[in-house]
């Protein structure tokens, strides 16, 4: 801890965020007060339809509220443009969903680089650290797509498993072909 207390990692404002409008509205979150210093664990509860959603959203700045400030590592959300407010929200905040909300056309090594990749990192020093990042939570096996492909060449190629792979290769090139 400074001389100047906790640091402020999130803090909300007299935050309201109403959906819809006239007689159909719905205030989710009406006048909340919220900061979050660093190292604090904290855990938002209610029933359904209290506005934990909502709140996490807004605190992502994934979703601006109606009124009242958002501030992420003391800067107010309100001012940025939509870069600057992903750049920040990209390295300031992280979510981890209860479904996975992986890509589904990308490999576990490239989900994870993705972010890295957004944020300038090279492609191959991203991939690195995707690959260091997923050994640390015990899964290296999914950093290489191509076991299962290096598995089947390793024993003798049938004519039948050569075409078969003579035509996936070729099944890119052909989108690609019809791309142009
Ligand atoms: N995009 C939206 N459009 C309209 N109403 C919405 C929208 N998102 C949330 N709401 C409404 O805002 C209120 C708060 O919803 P929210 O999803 O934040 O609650 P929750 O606490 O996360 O609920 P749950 O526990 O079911 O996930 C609810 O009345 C919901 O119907
Ligand atoms: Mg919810």
């Amino acid at each position: 801890m400074s001389v100047l207390g906790p640091r402020q990692v999130l803090e909300l404002a007299k935050v309201s965020r109403t959906f819809g409008r006239g007689a159909t509205a719905v205030a989710a979150l009406r006048d909340v007060d919220l900061t979050v210093s660093a190292g604090e664990f904290v855990a938002v509860m209610g029933p359904s339809g209290s506005g934990k959603s909502s709140l996490l959203a807004l605190a992502g700045g994934l979703d601006r509220p109606t009124s009242g400030g958002v501030l992420v590592e003391s800067t107010p959300l309100a001012g940025l443009g939509l870069n600057e407010l992903a750049r920040l929200c990209r390295r300031a905040v992280g979510y981890v969903f209860q479904d996975f909300n992986l890509i589904p056309t990308l490999t576990a090594a490239e989900n994870v680089a993705l972010p890295l990749e957004l944020d300038g990192v090279p492609a191959r020093k991203a991939r690195r650290q995707a690959i260091d990042a997923l050994r640390q939570v015990g899964i290296p096996e999914l950093t290489d797509p191509y076991q299962l492909l290096a598995l089947l060449v390793a024993v003798p190629l049938t004519g039948g498993v050569l075409a078969w792979l003579f035509t996936r290769a070729r099944l890119p090139m052909s989108r690609r072909g019809v791309g142009t």
